[in-house]
C-alpha cells in the first residue's frame, strides 16, 4: 500500500486538557472528520470517530462511565481501544458482542493541549508541535483561542506577515512610520525562518516595556509544517516575547486558533499577563475580521494573489502546504534563502 503524505498525517491540537472532563466526552470537527474525546479509568485521553458502529448515533452526545464510552441511543459501550463491551439488549449473558469497533485515533497529552493525529503515515514520521517555553521558569504563557473563518494557510501567512500590522493593527502594535526593514526568508526542512534586521523601537505600545533602553531587537519569525507559526522577540536584557500559533483546519473555510504569548518580562511577568491578554485579543480581533473577508473575495473569486517583495513569505509558506496536498514531504524541498526589503 502507498503511503502518500498529506494534512491527516500531522498532529492537531483537539482541545485544551482542562476542556475534557473525566465524565463528559466533547465533539470536534478536524480536516472535516467528526471526532469524540473522552477520558479512559486512567484520566488519558481517547479519541473515536464520533460515530456509533450500531446505528450511527454520536457518540459525542454519550456519556463516560468507568473509563468507557456509552451511546446515548441504544447503550452500546466502548472501551479505550475502540472494543464493544456492552450490548444492554443482549441480556446479561453476552456471548457475541460485536466484532466490530470504533474508529480510534491517536491522542496525546501535552502543554495541557490534547493532540489527535488523523492517520499514522510510516513514511512521514510526525510530532505534536512543544510549545515554546511553556511552563518554564521565569516564563509566563497568557493562552487564547480564536475562530476564524479562513483556512490554515492564510491564518498562518497572515501571522508572520508584517506589512499587514501598521495598517490593521495601527497604534495598537506597530505605526506606520515608512521606515526600512531588511530581512533574510530561509526554507528548509518544511519550516520558514525570516531573520528581521534593524528592527526598531517601533512596536507602538509595547515599546515602552518590552524595550526600554532601546537596544537592538532580534526577530524572527518561524513557520513549521504543516499549521504552526511563531514569533520571537528578544530584547535585551533578558526579555522575550513568543506568540505561538497552531492552526487547526476545521474544514475548507473555518480554523480553530490556540495561541500562546509567552513571555519573560523579569519582575513584570505579574503585573503584564493581563495586559498582554488584552492587547493580543485586540490584535487577533482585527485579524479575524480581515481574514473573514479575504475568504469572502477567495470564495467568490478564487485566490489569486499578486506578490510584493515582502510575499516572500507567503509564497515559501504555500510550496510548503502546496507540497502536502500534492501528496509529497515538504522537508524534501530544495532549501532556499532569500534576501528582501520593505518598509513599515
Ligand atoms: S446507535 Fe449507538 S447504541 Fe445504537
Ligand atoms: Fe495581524
Amino acid at each position: 500500500m502507498e503511503n502518500k503524505v498529506n494534512f491527516k498525517n500531522f498532529w492537531y491540537i483537539a482541545c485544551q486538557s482542562k476542556e475534557l472532563s473525566k465524565d463528559k466526552p466533547i465533539a470536534r470537527t478536524i480536516l472535516d472528520e467528526w471526532i469524540v474525546l473522552f477520558r479512559d479509568s486512567d484520566g488519558n485521553p481517547v479519541a473515536f470517530q464520533d460515530r456509533c458502529v450500531h446505528r450511527n448515533y454520536q457518540l459525542s452526545k454519550g456519556a463516560v462511565k468507568d473509563g468507557c464510552l456509552r451511546c446515548p441511543y441504544h447503550g452500546w459501550t466502548f472501551d479505550k481501544e475502540g472494543s464493544v463491551v456492552n450490548i444492554p439488549a443482549e441480556g446479561p449473558n453476552q456471548k457475541k458482542l460485536s466484532t466490530r469497533s470504533a474508529q480510534k485515533y491517536e491522542c496525546i497529552e501535552q502543554d495541557d493541549f490534547i493532540f489527535v493525529r488523523l492517520e499514522n503515515n510510516p513514511e512521514m514520521e510526525t510530532k505534536p508541535y512543544s510549545m515554546p517555553h511553556y511552563k518554564e521558569s521565569g516564563y509566563k504563557t497568557v493562552r487564547l483561542f480564536n475562530i476564524f473563518k479562513n483556512n490554515v494557510t492564510n491564518c498562518a501567512e497572515n501571522y508572520v506577515d508584517v506589512p499587514h500590522t501598521v495598517f490593521v493593527h495601527d497604534e495598537i502594535f506597530r505605526v506606520s512610520r515608512q521606515e526600512k526593514v531588511e530581512a533574510t526568508c530561509k526554507r528548509i526542512n518544511g519550516s520558514v525562518e525570516i531573520d528581521y534586521r534593524n528592527e526598531t523601537n517601533n512596536l507602538g505600545w509595547f515599546s515602552w516595556f518590552l524595550n526600554p533602553k532601546g537596544g537592538e531587537i532580534v526577530h524572527k519569525d518561524f513557520f513549521h509544517m504543516p499549521n504552526v507559526t511563531s514569533v520571537e522577540y528578544i530584547f535585551s536584557p533578558g526579555r522575550e516575547f513568543h506568540i505561538t500559533s497552531q492552526t487547526v483546519p476545521v474544514d475548507d473555510t473555518t480554523s480553530w486558533v490556540y495561541t500562546d504569548l509567552t513571555f519573560k518580562f523579569g519582575a513584570w511577568n505579574f503585573l503584564a499577563a493581563p495586559i498582554v491578554k488584552y492587547q493580543g485579543q485586540s490584535v487577533i480581533d482585527q485579524d479575524i475580521v480581515v481574514l473573514e473577508n479575504q475568504m469572502k473575495v477567495i470564495e467568490k473569486y478564487g485566490t489569486d494573489f499578486s506578490n510584493s517583495k515582502a510575499d516572500i513569505v507567503h509564497v515559501f509558506i504555500e510550496s510548503i502546504r502546496e507540497e502536502i496536498e500534492k501528496g509529497a514531504d515538504p522537508r524534501l524541498l530544495k532549501n532556499r534563502e532569500q534576501e528582501f526589503e520593505f518598509w513599515v
